[in-house]
């Protein structure tokens, strides 16, 4: 069973997607969720990692590096990567971190004025991992998760003009995420696609 690195912009279905992939086996690692914890922690790190979240920046490769290599036990699972590596320093570190396990890039390609209207009607419920949508996938019962029952949240970096900032800085790094891992380690999804299209797609090209 291969390592799944997910690569793709802001609200392109990353989280949503390894949410469906879970029932095969594989644990979940977004580097965006443990940045998030470390922020409601209230640690000096936490305000550092907020102030930069905040802009849709990219917090440092150090930072984000040592919170992966400490929530990852490679031995004893197989993970799907949501959002990291971001950048080609990242990818050397991952190669570094995953050895000689198998892997495989998923890359999700989507229309940006699309996925911006996905992120503005997002809700989250940070402690079961449910992602809603009010459009596509709303809650049974407004403002709350179906699983846990949790008051649902809106993310503070899904404002208009923060997104914008973000899918300008994944515009700027994606192609030398893509360059390192080359054509043969890359499949390609449609992330424009019905979400249960986009998971076909995806279980035909994750081995
Ligand atoms: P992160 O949390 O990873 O955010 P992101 O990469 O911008 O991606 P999102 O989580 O916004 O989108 P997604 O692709 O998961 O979409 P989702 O499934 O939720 O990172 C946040 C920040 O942390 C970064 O900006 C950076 O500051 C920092 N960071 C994180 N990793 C870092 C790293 N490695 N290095 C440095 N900094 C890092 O879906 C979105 C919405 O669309 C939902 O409402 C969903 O219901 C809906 N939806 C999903 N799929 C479909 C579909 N097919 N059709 C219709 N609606 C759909
Ligand atoms: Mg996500």
């Amino acid at each position: 069973m291969n390592n799944l690195i997910f690569v793709g912009p802001p609200g392109s279905g990353k989280g949503t997607q390894a949410n469906f992939l879970k029932k095969h086996d594989y644990r979940h690692i977004s580097t965006g969720d443990l940045l998030r914890e470390e922020v409601k922690s209230g640690t000096p790190l936490g305000e550092e990692i907020n102030s930069i979240i905040s802009k849709g920046d990219l917090v440092s490769d150090e930072i984000v590096g040592k919170l992966l290599r400490s929530n990852l036990d490679l031995d004893n699972h197989v993970y799907i990567f949501d959002g990291y590596p971001r950048n080609k320093n990242q990818a050397r570190i991952l190669k570094e971190i995953i050895g000689d396990k198998p892997f495989k890039v998923i890359v999700f390609d989507a229309d940006l004025p699309k996925i911006m209207e996905r992120i503005c009607n997002r809700r989250l419920a940070p402690k079961s991992g449910e992602i809603y949508n009010l459009v596509s996938r709303p809650p049974k019962r407004d403002g709350f998760c179906d699983v846990s029952g949790e008051e649902l949240i809106h993310r503070e970096d899904d404002k208009i003009e923060i997104v914008e900032n973000r899918f300008k800085v994944y515009g700027d790094t994606k192609s030398e995420i893509i360059n390192f891992y080359g054509p043969s380690m890359t499949a390609y999804v449609d992330a424009d696609k019905e979400p249960s299209v986009v998971y076909e797609e995806l279980v035909k090209n994750i081995n």
